[in-house]
């Protein structure tokens, strides 16, 4: 990874200060992969809280001692890695400026520090994702309103996987890259250059439980899509739900397929269910990079007007197409 971003800095594709800033994230999670491989032995699986009591995060979610430990770990390692001027997490209420006593840089960094913590006890895959923002001109010390950019103006995005393998997905706004980390070495080493998702699929990503929550246009959609051959859709269709959005999406930016966390009626009033800006937006441009798609429905998800940094949205991406017919229902049924 250290020689890839290199060669992008030699090529005049990134500066020195977002290279290292993206080295420190990676060094993060190599931490984070440890603690979540050891598991039981770790001590690291379970809820967070004392005394009986559940602790709760801003999404009004109970926080898993993972949770915790990989929001600490992201902050500890970026507070004073010098190249950022604030950081703002799923696990904090408010972003948090980078203080007089630390180095200070140019970059905004957001994180969702555990993805997928319902899975951490049931050792199936979990995540991190990331999303790198330039700070405003003239500002020192960024409060959340300086955070609310569209998903266009990401200079980096990322998730770490931490499956059977450990892989880090990267993109500054050239292609998307997939790096797997050596274990005995330590070090993330570039195993797929330009990942390319497929255009076409037959396969959709969405939990189906929540199916008599849906608006019209998910209902149309999903019901001609398990119609198969015989419905309008004139293919069969085969589902996948990891519940970690970062296995759902590596999967589809390697073999295709559509992810969906639409609306429905039980999180309407919150907007959707996912995190605009460091869920959606990071993984819309991963996947725009590998040539697919990403839309709330209605509109592209990067070029949403943030409103909040907690702001939650519908969420659909991944093979092109199959993207633009999820859209083409919102139209029709709307
Ligand atoms: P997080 O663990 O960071 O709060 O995110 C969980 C998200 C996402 O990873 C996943 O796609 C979705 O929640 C799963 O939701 P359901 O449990 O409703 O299927
Ligand atoms: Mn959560
Ligand atoms: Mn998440
Ligand atoms: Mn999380």
């Amino acid at each position: 990874m250290t020689r890839h971003l290199l060669e992008e800095q030699r090529a005049g594709r990134i500066n020195a200060d977002l290279r290292l800033l993206i080295e420190v994230v990676a060094r993060a999670c190599k931490s984070i992969s440890i603690a979540v491989g050891k598991g039981a032995l770790g001590g690291v699986l379970g809820d967070a809280g004392s005394d009986g009591e559940a602790s709760i995060n801003v999404q009004g979610e109970a926080q898993k001692k993972l949770d915790v430990l990989s929001n600490e770990i992201l902050m500890e390692a970026n507070a004073w890695g010098g190249h950022l001027a604030g950081l703002a997490s799923e696990e904090m209420d408010h972003s948090v400026p980078i203080s007089d006593a630390q180095p200070r840089g140019n970059y905004l960094l957001l994180f969702d520090p555990l993805d997928g913590s319902s899975n951490i006890d049931v050792n199936i895959s979990v995540g991190t994702i990331f999303s790198v923002l330039r700070c405003p001109d003239g500002v020192t010390t960024p409060g959340d309103e300086h955070f609310l950019q569209p998903g266009t103006a990401q200079v980096a995005a990322g998730y770490c996987t931490y499956g059977p393998s450990t892989m880090l997905v990267l993109t500054i706004g050239h292609g998307t890259h997939a790096f797997t980390l050596d274990r005995e070495i330590g070090s993330f080493v570039l195993t797929q250059r330009g990942m390319t998702i497929p255009e076409e699929t037959r396969e959709f990503a969405v939990n189906m439980s929540n199916q008599r929550f849906w608006e019209a246009p998910m209902q149309a959609y999903v019901g001609d899509l398990l119609q198969g051959r015989e419905g309008p859709r004139g293919k069969d269709f085969n589902m996948r739900w990891v519940a970690s959005m970062v296995a759902d999406v590596h999967r589809i930016l390697t073999r295709g397929g559509i992810f969906s966390y639409p609306l429905d009626s039980k999180c309407a009033a919150k907007g959707g269910k996912l995190r605009l800006m460091y869920e959606a937006n990071p993984m819309s441009l991963l996947v725009e990079q590998a040539g697919g798609a990403a839309s709330t429905g209605r509109q592209r998800m990067l070029e949403v007007r943030p409103t909040g940094l907690h702001q939650r949205v519908p969420v659909f991406l991944g093979s092109r197409a199959e993207v633009e017919a999820a859209v083409r229902y919102h139209h029709e049924h709307d």
